[in-house]
């Protein structure tokens, strides 16, 4: 059979993007390749994988699980059953933790630490880490760090800043939100810049529960809903930087973090309950829907 062929009997069933590229990536090919030699065998070696992953996806099971990749930022990062599918909205949270950094350029002497909270595939943190490569003598001293609670999440990331030689720059910490560098003295947090970066789970129960089945039937629950109107995670964040001796004792910490768009009118209440003499900026996206607020606390 070649891939025409095979292209042919399951156009009626599957999207020819999805078919292209799951053969392209069975055959460890390009797409343009599949676009150009149509006329290529599949060996009988290969038919039944390729058949096995076009019938995954006609199960509805994302494209990103089955080819195991999702570009994102430009980079291509390995994603599994443990961690969440990049959005391209989350795009928006590099670009403008990376706005912040460029400004930080201006005093080369301050330490700074980048925080990812619930950083899943680790595609924010490398995403920053790598466009930040070329400037990284500029600052004294900038330490990136990645925490999630699933520990198998954080092996994907770990895997994906190898991939892009970034495993020395990139610290990986498991734990339950800021905790793992909330203690004293162990991550050599301060007295610098804190800037925490967080697309932490944030669907309502009723938006969860309406979301598309290939996202509640196949991506970990634990990364998308959150309860008391999808904020719970972030209250629980807000409260921990709020209680934080530590903390207190840094220059600046300026929180960063995406939401659903809904969330806006919360967060605008929620915000000064926690932090009163905190400045917000809610910010949209290209599509004009409220997507993240930058919080300068100090
Ligand atoms: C919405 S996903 C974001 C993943 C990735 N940062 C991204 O942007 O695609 C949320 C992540 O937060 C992690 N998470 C959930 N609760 C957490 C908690 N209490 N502490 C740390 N990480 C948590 C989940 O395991 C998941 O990887």
């Amino acid at each position: 059979m070649t891939i025409k062929d095979l292209l042919q009997k399951y156009k009626c069933k599957l999207d020819a993007l999805d078919a292209e590229l799951i053969i392209a990536n069975s055959l460890a090919k390009s797409r343009e390749f599949v676009l150009t030699y149509p006329e290529n065998n599949i060996t009988d070696d290969q038919l039944p994988l390729i058949e096995k992953d076009i019938a995954r996806r006609i199960g509805g099971e994302p494209l990103a699980y089955i080819t195991g990749r999702r570009e994102f930022y430009g980079l291509d990062f390995k994603v599994n059953e443990h961690t969440l599918v990049p959005r391209p909205e989350t795009e928006m949270l590099v670009e403008d933790a990376l706005g912040l950094l460029r400004n930080a350029l201006r005093n080369k002497d301050e330490d700074i630490v980048v925080a990812d909270i619930g950083t899943g595939s680790g595609n924010i943190i490398v995403s920053i880490a790598k466009a930040m490569e070329d400037f990284k003598f500029e600052i004294s001293n900038l330490k990136f760090i990645g925490i999630d609670m699933s520990g198998d999440a954080l092996e994907v990331a770990r895997q994906n800043a190898k991939a892009h030689g970034l495993d020395k720059e990139i610290k990986f910490l498991h734990g339950n939100l800021l905790s793992p560098i909330l203690k004293p003295d162990i991550h050599n947090l301060g007295p610098g810049r804190l800037i925490i970066l967080a697309n932490l789970p944030y669907l309502s129960e009723d938006i969860y529960e309406s979301a598309p089945k290939d996202v509640i039937n196949f991506e970990p629950k634990t990364a998308l809903y959150s309860p008391e109107a999808g904020l719970k995670h972030y209250r629980e964040l807000f409260e921990q930087i709020k209680n934080s001796s530590v903390i207190r004792n840094l220059s600046s910490v300026t929180i960063l973090i995406e939401y659903s768009p809904e969330q806006k009118e919360l967060l605008e209440k929620i915000i000064p309950d926690f932090f009163p003499n905190a400045k917000s900026e809610f910010k949209q996206d290209l599509a004009e829907k409220w997507r993240t607020v930058k919080i300068n606390l100090i």
